[in-house]
């Protein structure tokens, strides 16, 4: 069994596959990773011929560091299955993951390994490729932990808040938010999300914020999301990248604290110490755990 590669996933932006334009653009920023869409951004006159554009684009362009990812169509539609087959015998070891969405259960996720499993035996393709999927129907929320275990390739779990909105019948004008809720509306949903993800060892991701325009409300959708345990967000527009990739990333202050704190202890614990004072504060097992997950996301980061 092949160890889950670690992704950088701070930020995954998501291109039209029927734009060369957009993608080619893509491709020439400094991009944690993208996702060549098939689905919603592509009209269905478009999905066909999009398919090809983005082997081309896969092929062709200089994608550097960044992970490269195709959004197929639901397994409901007549596109899903054509999508895997022509993208990955089209780009073999230049796509890196597939992202399914609107996944409704485990066993969408595995219908999907399991073809992903036939074609790489029968192109010969060494690297196993990866399946982030979409959380977005409530049917999908009430099976997460079933979907979170649903294969070894799956790599990332995504809050798609846009579709599950309509899916649980929130009101809210744009896709993200504001909503005008008391309170926090993704609160639960992120939790939930982000708690079955972890218990697997996989990644969670937050999903889109349709207003780019305004990358103060988007900063805080990052945050929130971060907080939670979260490892990245969505951006629908070049101008949402660097804002999610730097709220993703830990300040080098607090690595360096982290790092110290863990030296702490661990002095604490040669002279049989297990809590002790670290800037004015009791620190244990408990606190250096939590800070570890902060030398993780540095370590991943290259800092
Ligand atoms: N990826 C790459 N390039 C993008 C881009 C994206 N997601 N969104 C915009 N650009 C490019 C534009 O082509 C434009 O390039 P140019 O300056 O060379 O002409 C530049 O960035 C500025 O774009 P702007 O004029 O501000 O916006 P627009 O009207 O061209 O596009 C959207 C706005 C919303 C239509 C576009 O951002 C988009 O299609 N986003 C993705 C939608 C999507 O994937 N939805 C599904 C997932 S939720
Ligand atoms: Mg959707």
């Amino acid at each position: 069994m092949q160890d889950r590669p670690r992704r950088l996933r701070r930020c995954q932006l998501s291109v039209p596959g029927s734009s060369e334009k957009m993608m080619r653009k893509a491709s020439e920023m400094d991009l944690d990773f993208v996702f060549l869409d098939l689905e919603d951004a592509v009209a269905p006159s478009e999905k066909r011929p999009a398919r090809a554009k983005i082997v081309q684009a896969l092929n062709t362009l200089d994608w550097g560091r960044t992970t490269r990812c195709v959004r197929i169509n639901d397994l409901t539609t007549e596109y899903a299955y054509e999508d895997i087959i022509e993208v990955v015998e089209g780009a073999r070891e230049n796509l890196d993951v597939i992202m399914l969405p609107k996944a409704m259960s485990a066993a969408d996720v595995q219908f999907v390994d399991k073809l992903l499993t036939m074609m790489e035996k029968k192109l010969g393709l060494t690297k196993r490729i990866g399946i982030d999927v979409l959380i977005e129907e409530v049917e999908a929320m009430m099976q997460v932990e079933a979907i979170a275990a649903s294969t070894p390739r799956l790599e990332c779990l995504i809050f798609g808040m846009g579709d599950y909105s309509a899916s649980q019948g929130i009101s809210i004008r744009d896709i993200g938010g504001p909503s005008g809720y008391p309170g926090d509306i993704w609160n639960y949903q992120r939790h939930k999300l982000t708690i079955a993800a972890r218990a697997h060892r996989i990644d969670a991701v937050d999903g889109p914020y349709a207003d780019f325009k305004n990358p103060d409300a988007y900063r805080e959708e990052c945050r929130r999301a971060m907080i939670l345990g979260m490892v990245g967000k969505w951006a629908i527009h070049p101008a949402q990248v660097a804002v999610a990739q730097e709220a993703f990333s830990p300040s080098e202050v607090d690595v360096a604290r982290a790092r110290d704190m863990i030296k702490a202890y661990d002095e604490a614990l040669a002279q049989g110490l297990g809590a002790v004072q670290y800037g004015g504060k009791m620190i244990d097992i408990a606190s250096v755990r939590v800070v570890r997950n902060l030398v993780d996301r540095a370590d991943r980061i290259g800092m």
